[in-house]
């Protein structure tokens, strides 16, 4: 399908752009846009399955709450690439009552025998991100969703479903069987390698046969059946500290690749935590989003902040607001790495970072001709950047707002599914940095051992350790204008999550362009000192030769995220939902 962008832009600009815009005529979507419009409510999910197990519970009776809990079993079931019991996650909510903004921390935890040097090999260097540092049992991290999800059901569920009740959906899919989506065709194809090296995993995602399963093939779970099946019988102890913590220990210890370290006593204490919410400013509109172990938060509130200093309004979509996006990115992308971890084991210097004081003092360095070069500590990232991870955008009737952004990690995470229980591990801990000192290391370490006593003076934030939670760039969002909700937003795409959130944000309240519009225009990031973009960014040649000659450089990428977003319509008692062109999930309204 093709997106009609600029006709859109111009009807819906304020402004007349004189300015070459840096966007073809023409968008190519990789599938077509799902949009709905609705005065009661809306969910928008990565999946149709998923969207219309949230609209089931609603109908039932059961809030926003209930409803992202039940569309997250039914995305464990169709998208099990991307998020499940087997992961963790960040859950942002507006209470509609009491007006509150809460956010939930449900990221994973290394296990207590982790330890600073644990991806390095025995020359000191880090092990290859890919396939190497994120298959096995190594990466697994203690999963969170479950106790996630169970906490925030006590704390603002509607009351009216238990929280056993909200399997159901996600049962009978898993019994039953469900299509393979062109995505999980496209994930089981591109991780074949990986996911082959596991009996378990070769189980569930290949024929009898050996071959892997296509696009329309019925995939059937029975185990995961059975585990959700217990877990609703038995509560989530079941989980994490009775038959299925057991196999799951067992699958991490005994892995054939890269055995990890977790233990039943890491699962048993694991809790997911409240923390409060990361608030920001933008042009008059109040952002409440996630904060550490997210990088997320902070990360979009400082290029929202450098931006701020700017008009780009007036200079609409053209080289020169790409060139101040790109350097706020990257100047934001510097201080992640500098100061963004676990804030549990890390002073982390917050105030400053979301000022506009110390964002004034970063504009001004932005030249406009030429580009500012960073020796940013190096990002190492996955560029698996749809299938990974999954955002539930929700409104329910009462008003009440979820933004939830769920993740295993890479595609398909450790590539590991737990035995007889259906399930895949996440290869969490492979958001540590691996190298986790500033300067370097060096050393031999035994093979197969961790040195704990082998820690650098000069540890970064993000450096692996015990009982941490490794940095995150999942970005849920709920944004207010006047009081009143404004957008409600998040997508996959590792630290991509960044640019592609912050690029709805500006494409919406800077560029007034319609949701539909703001989520398919080609993206761009710069998370080091080149700029990823999408392939359709770099059709305006004109522009981007205007670029190159302040001196960026360009590195194709495949499209990358998949948001879901909600945003208020100006007469605040309509809203429009948008599932990202680039996914095929779905968005549907009441
Ligand atoms: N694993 C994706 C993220 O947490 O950012």
């Amino acid at each position: 399908m093709t997106f009609p962008f600029r006709k859109i832009f111009f009807a819906s600009s304020l402004l007349v752009f004189t300015l070459p815009a840096l966007v073809s005529s023409e968008v190519e979507l990789v599938d077509p846009v799902s949009i709905d419009r609705a005065a009661n409510a809306m969910v928008v999910t990565a999946d149709p399955y998923a969207t219309e197990a949230a609209l089931e519970i609603l109908e039932a009776g059961g809030n926003a709450v209930d409803a992202a809990i039940a569309a997250q079993w039914v995305l464990n079931v169709v998208e099990p690439e991307s998020s499940g019991i087997g992961g963790g996650g960040f859950f942002v909510y507006y209470d509609s009552k009491s007006k509150a903004i809460v956010t939930f921390d449900g990221r994973e935890k290394a296990p207590a025998r982790a330890a600073p040097k644990m991806f390095l090999d025995e020359e000191g260097n880090p092990l290859p991100f890919y396939p190497d540092r994120i298959t096995g049992g190594l990466p697994v991290g203690v999963p969170g969703t479950l106790k996630l999800l169970k906490r925030v059901h006590e704390r603002f569920g509607s009351g009216n479903l238990r929280f056993e009740k909200l399997f159901a959906p996600a049962i009978e899919l898993a019994e039953e069987g469900v299509p393979v989506s062109k995505r999980l065709a496209e994930a089981i194809q591109e991780e074949e390698g990986r996911l082959r090296q596991f009996e378990a995993s070769r189980k569930i995602f290949f024929h009898p046969d050996g071959s892997p399963l296509r696009k329309d093939d019925i995939l059937v779970q029975k185990d995961l059946a059975r585990t959700f099946t217990k877990i609703a019988g038995e509560g989530i102890g079941a989980f994490y500290e009775g038959e299925i913590a057991r196999a799951l220990v067992n699958t991490v210890k005994y892995a054939p690749v890269r055995p990890g370290f977790l233990e039943r006593t890491d699962l048993a204490f694991y809790e997911a935590v409240e923390r409060d919410a990361l608030h920001g400013t933008y042009r008059g509109h109040d952002i409440f989003t996630m904060g550490p172990p997210s990088s997320g938060g902070v990360a979009l509130i400082e290029i929202l902040n450098i931006l701020e200093n700017f008009s780009l309004i007036f200079y609409g979509p053209t080289p020169d607001s790409f060139h101040l996006a790109i350097e706020a990115q990257k100047m934001a992308f510097d201080d992640r790495a500098r100061h963004l971890g676990d804030p549990d084991f890390n002073k982390i210097p917050l105030k400053k970072l979301l000022s506009k004081d110390y964002a004034r003092k970063k504009a001004q360095s932005i030249k406009f001709e030429e580009v500012k070069e960073m020796d940013s500590p190096a990002e190492e990232a996955s560029l698996s950047a749809l299938g990974n991870t999954s955002h539930i955008s929700i409104r329910d009737s009462a008003g009440n707002l979820v933004s939830y952004t769920t993740t295993i990690e890479h595609v398909f995470g450790s590539a590991m599914v737990v035995d007889g229980w259906g399930f895949v591990l996440n290869n969490e801990l492979t958001d540590f940095d691996a190298e986790p000192g500033f300067e370097g290391l060096s050393g031999v370490m035994p093979k197969g051992h961790v040195l704990a006593s082998a820690v650098p003076k000069t540890l970064k934030p993000n450096a692996p350790g015990p009982e941490k939670r490794p940095r995150s760039s999942m970005c849920p969002v709920i944004i207010f204008k006047n009081g009143q909700p404004f957008l409600i937003a998040g997508s996959p795409g590792g630290s991509l999550i960044i640019p592609v959130v912050q690029e709805i944000v500006t494409n919406l309240i800077d560029f007034r362009l319609p949701l539909e519009a703001a989520l398919s225009v080609p993206r761009f990031a710069a998370r080091g000192s080149a700029v990823e973009v999408e392939s359709d960014f770099l059709k305006d040649s004109g522009a981007i030769d205007n670029l190159k000659r302040r001196g960026h450089r360009f590195v194709l990428r495949k499209p990358f995220g998949n948001a879901q977003a909600i945003a208020y319509e100006k007469n605040g008692g309509t809203f429009v939902g948008v599932s990202d062109p680039r996914g095929d999930g779905s968005a549907k309204g009441t």
